[in-house]
């Protein structure tokens, strides 16, 4: 399998807290080790560059602990960039310095007309936008998608407060297969992921619960927590190579990889 070398946009946990609770991961009460936080998302980091991929990176803003989140800034493909709009008011600050660095970037940047948290919710397969409702993006969200993008966005329901973002129950592995966890799905979604990927990994529930599926393909290789085990054997047997990487910290306010992670695709947004 050949590997396609991204390009990304993060943003360091300097002003990394749980201070609130806006999803069932968050325990304000429990401690967090910030100065670990900061380390852990730095070999992150440093495992993209090492891979090839160029990293790009956002200043954080003081009184936003969740902005590490990059995945949560916007959706981006090709030349056009989707802002956001948070569901909570917490995170809402975050949505304008997103915003601002696609602009000072040179994308074409759009605004939301809907709750729409980004990649967290968007995440493109080949030739299909699948988007996530149920706990964030409002499924409103899901047409202006397409009329800015036009890809068919595929709507997926998601069911269980613990995976409230597509990308915490779904991972794109290439442009043709994903990894996912079935039980994070209403019925009908289930449905719909079994016909348009017959071949895709399904993973457990337990790699699921350490956030295995909050993991970033470039086709070959696959950087996924490090306690995903079982999900990482899964994949290899498929033939990509897995990277484990420990975010314990950063899982204490429900982020993985993907979360601190977003895609700034090459591409043609429309045509
Ligand atoms: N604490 C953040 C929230 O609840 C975590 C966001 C994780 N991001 C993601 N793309 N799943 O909004």
């Amino acid at each position: 399998m050949d590997a396609t070398s991204q390009r990304f946009l993060m943003c360091r946990p300097t002003y990394f807290a749980v201070d609130y609770a806006i999803n069932p991961w968050m325990d304000p009460t429990a401690p967090v080790d910030a100065a670990l936080a900061i380390r852990q998302w730095e070999q992150l980091r440093r495992t993209y560059l090492d891979l090839g991929h160029t990293v790009e990176l956002i200043d954080p803003v003081p009184g936003l602990p969740d902005m590490v989140f990059a995945a949560n800034g916007g959706t981006v493909i090709g030349d056009r960039a989707m802002a956001v709009q948070f569901r909570d008011p917490q995170r809402a600050d975050e949505a304008p310095a997103y915003r601002a660095w696609f602009e000072a970037a040179g994308f074409e940047v759009y605004d939301p007309k809907h709750v729409n948290e980004g990649e967290g919710d968007v995440l493109l397969v080949g030739d299909h936008l699948l988007a996530g409702t149920g706990f964030r993006t409002a499924h409103a969200s899901h047409a202006q998608l397409q009329e800015v993008f036009g890809y068919p966005v595929v709507t997926l329901q998601l069911v269980d407060p613990r995976f409230y973002h597509l990308d915490t129950a779904l991972t794109v592995l290439d442009e043709r297969t994903v990894a996912y966890l079935p039980e994070a799905f209403s019925p009908g979604s289930r449905a719909v992921l079994r016909r348009l990927y017959p071949d895709a990994v399904r993973a457990s529930l337990a790699d699921a619960e350490v956030l295995g599926l909050n993991a970033v393909g470039d086709g070959r290789h696959v950087v996924l927590p490090a306690q995903a085990t079982g999900l990482a054997a899964q994949l290899r047997d498929r033939g990509y190579q897995t990277i484990g990487v420990d975010l314990s910290e950063l899982r204490k306010a429900g982020g993985g990889p993907k979360c601190c992670t977003l895609r700034l695709r090459q591409g043609k947004a429309s045509q």
